[in-house]
């Protein structure tokens, strides 16, 4: 009943009649952040660090009050380790090439999981290949999980940064990265964790985690398009050199030299997101007044109920742990014999709008030996009867192709 009362405040569910499945790409936004960037361009948009008027002061402090709602939602110690970025992306980059770049020497080991999205991968690649390193894979067993034997066997002495994902956008497993961290700390390793497919479904404490980098997007968590997070241990940010250089993230500038300012601006150059930033205040406020135990259990609910359902349509491949307590709201299948931009265009004629291809995963499609799947991805704003409409759907498809296969 409360995912019926939580669908009403998300306009994009309301004015379309459409089962929406694809929140793992990017979720609907409640009323309350879309207003909240709304006011700000309405009210007090200005650049904010730099006009010494009564509305750049305002903007600067509705950015700031966004970095510290940020730190307090995953427990950083201080509000300066958080970085805002543009995206996920733009902050996993940020790491590969301000502490990448510096500290992985030749023959050092870089070790990631197969299950990474390209954006924490490729530029490890590009790390890779300038330093002469070692890139490295913890590969996923038959149950698409990462063994702690697969964990311990290759992150080892030389392994100098491990990246991985806290839920996988593709198989939905959530990884022991509890683990990970423990086994590349006692190996002199930093861990960068993705957890932008985890920040909205799992409460997030960096510091329990011990995790040295955490990225994630707004977009992915309610919020706006437009804005990143990256958090990092201070000890390590403070030695990174900065990314992006220009305006805003310097102390004093000479023709021939520059002092870079502290944390956080050193890793902000140019004008920032300030909309953006309101809008994710405004989506953690959402989050935290559902509260993680609720959404916990609406998802968790979805998934048995769309696994369930699912399982029943023996023309349907899975490509999921059998573990339920390892396995997010995330949920690749396949219709066999059918290809899955066939299928999501048939879905989509039914209002239902699914997710295919390979998800920004081609080394993890080709260690599974497939081309591409359908995935389907919850929100707190999904009910059952949008798993409904997926599953009479896909028994429309189905008949359609059936012919053919
Ligand atoms: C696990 C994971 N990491 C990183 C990204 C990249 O996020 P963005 O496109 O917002 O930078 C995605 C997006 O799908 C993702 O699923």
């Amino acid at each position: 009943m409360l995912s019926e009362e939580i669908k009403k405040d998300f306009p994009v569910i309301n004015n379309n009649d459409i089962a929406y499945l694809d929140s793992a790409a990017t979720s609907q936004k409640p009323q309350s952040v879309i207003d909240a960037e709304k006011e700000y361009y309405e009210t007090f948009n200005s650049n904010p660090h730099r006009g010494a008027y009564s509305l750049s002061i305002k903007a600067t402090e509705a950015y700031e009050n966004a970095r510290e709602k940020v730190a307090k939602f995953i427990n950083a110690e201080n509000p300066y380790q958080i970085i805002f970025s543009k995206n996920a992306t733009e902050s996993l980059n940020l790491v590969a090439h301000s502490y990448g770049l510096t500290n992985i020497k030749e023959n050092d080991e870089i070790v990631l999981s197969i299950m990474e999205h390209h954006s924490n991968l490729v530029p490890w690649q590009f790390v890779a290949k300038t330093k002469n390193a070692v890139l490295n894979y913890m590969y996923i067993n038959d149950n698409y999980e990462l063994s702690d034997e697969e964990i311990e066997s290759k992150i080892t002495s030389k392994t100098k940064v491990v990246g991985i994902t806290y839920i996988s956008n593709v198989t939905g497993t959530i990884n022991n990265v509890k683990k990970v961290i423990e086994v590349a700390h006692s190996n002199g390793a930093v861990v960068v964790l993705d957890a932008s497919q985890a920040v909205s479904h799992i409460k997030i404490d960096v510091q329990e985690l011990d995790a040295d980098f955490v990225i994630f997007s707004g977009h992915k968590m309610y919020a706006p398009m437009g804005i990143g997070v990256l958090y990092g241990k201070k000890e390590l940010l403070n030695k990174m050199t900065p990314f992006l250089m220009g305006g805003d993230m310097i102390e004093y500038v000479y023709e021939q030299d520059t002092t870079f300012a502290t944390l956080p601006n050193k890793f902000e150059a140019g004008t920032q997101n300030v909309g953006a930033a309101v809008g994710l205040s405004k989506a953690i406020d959402y989050i935290e007044s559902i509260g993680f135990e609720n959404i916990k259990t609406i998802e968790n609910d979805l998934r048995d109920y769309a696994v369930q359902s699912l399982a029943k349509l023996d023309f349907i491949e899975l490509y999921m742990t059998p573990n339920r307590e390892n396995h997010a709201g995330v949920i690749s299948f396949n219709i066999k014999g059918v290809h899955p931009h066939d299928v999501a265009s048939i879905l989509d004629m039914n209002g239902v709008c699914i997710r295919s291809g390979n998800h920004c995963a081609q080394p993890l499609m080709r260690f599974l030996n497939i081309d591409s799947t359908c995935r389907i991805s919850f929100a707190i704003y999904n009910t059952k009867s949008d798993i409904d409409k997926l599953i009479e759907a896909l028994k429309k498809t189905y008949e359609k192709f059936k012919m053919y296969i």
